[in-house]
């Protein structure tokens, strides 16, 4: 049976629902000698900034039990170099482009918005409001509702290109963010961000890392991330792109029997940056077991029916 892979996030159409998540897949042309980067549903790029970024200096990178933590502080080389020296290989190796975006300020986000708007081979724009690791801007916007609100209706009224705000799961009530990028205009939402977390050397008692703090991520984090990304589908209308841990095919399906409409996979890229093709496989031949002939038809099909009798009966 021919299965459909396609996925709608606005006006764009991905291939299929794997993406490659910010940050932990460089700006996608490091890998496209060994991986085609059109068989992916989409490459979101490293987090840029307007300017380029040094971000923070070594310990960045810690293992920790099944994953790892960052605190890279959003080094980047700026959204002109990335326009002059990426993109067009981007382009020519048909990849589908989500550029992660981040500001210090609100204006910083539009404008970044604008020029990438200009730029020829952006699919959709990532907003990043959920970067642990850096002081100014980022989960500052993130963390608030209004702020929320107003970079996304900002970034709104400066493209046409689909938006999708990064939501951080370091919040109480993530659907509420949901629900506010959707009212502010919003084609989607992508969740989660790394969760803030840190890591003490006790013989030293220095922290592990450079910036004292930083995101864990990897498949430590995923239960918390699929319970986030069920809680977000049934808060609002737009597709959410979950992400979180994810380092099989099966955990790409959980997400979107959860309610993912396509999922991103970062950590997992570093153990093996051949997983991509299993990946969608995988996604496959699940649908094709299953019946379904849409991989957008799984999304959201979690079954709730036997436990919620289970409850009601005890
Ligand atoms: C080293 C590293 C760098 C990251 N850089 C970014 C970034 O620039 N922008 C962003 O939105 N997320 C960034 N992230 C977060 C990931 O995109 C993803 O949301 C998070 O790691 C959870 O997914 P995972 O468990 O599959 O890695 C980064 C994560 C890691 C591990």
């Amino acid at each position: 049976m021919p299965c459909d892979l396609t996925v709608q996030i606005g006006t764009l159409t991905l291939g299929n629902p794997v993406i490659a998540a910010s940050g932990c897949f460089g700006y996608g042309v490091e890998y496209a000698d060994v991986v085609d980067l059109s068989l992916l549903g989409g490459v979101a790029v490293k987090g840029l900034f307007l300017a380029e970024r040094e971000g923070h200096p070594p310990q960045r990178i810690v293992e920790t039990p099944a994953g790892m933590l960052n605190a890279i502080g959003l080094q980047g080389i700026g959204v002109h170099r990335f326009i002059r020296e990426k993109l067009p290989e981007l382009r020519e190796r048909r990849a589908t482009v989500i550029v992660n975006i981040c500001g210090s300020t609100l204006d910083e986000y539009v404008e970044l918005a604008r020029i990438l708007s200009d730029a020829d081979g952006v699919g959709a724009l990532e907003l990043n409001i959920s970067c642990p690791n850096i002081k100014e801007g980022g989960i500052t916007f993130g963390c608030s509702l209004n702020g929320t609100f107003d970079v996304v209706s900002a970034v709104r009224k400066a493209t046409r290109l689909p938006i999708i705000p990064k939501l951080t799961p370091n919040v109480t009530d993530v659907a509420s963010f949901a629900r506010a990028s959707e009212e502010a205009g919003a084609d989607a939402v992508s969740l989660v961000n790394t969760f803030l977390a840190m890591a003490i050397d006790v013989e030293t008692r220095r922290p592990k890392l450079s910036n004292i703090v930083g995101g864990l991520s990897g498949p430590a984090i995923r239960p918390i991330a699929v319970r986030m990304v069920y809680e977000c589908r049934r808060a609002g209308k737009i597709p959410v792109v979950g992400m979180g841990g994810i380092a099989s095919a099966a955990d790409a399906i959980e997400f979107m029997i959860a309610g993912a409409y396509a999922v991103q996979v970062g950590t997992a890229n570093f153990v093996d940056p051949f997983i991509w093709t299993w990946l969608v496989d995988g996604i496959r031949d699940y649908l094709q077991r299953h019946g379904i002939a849409r991989v957008r038809d799984l999304t959201g099909t979690l079954d709730t029916t036997a436990r919620e009798k289970e409850w009601t009966s005890s």
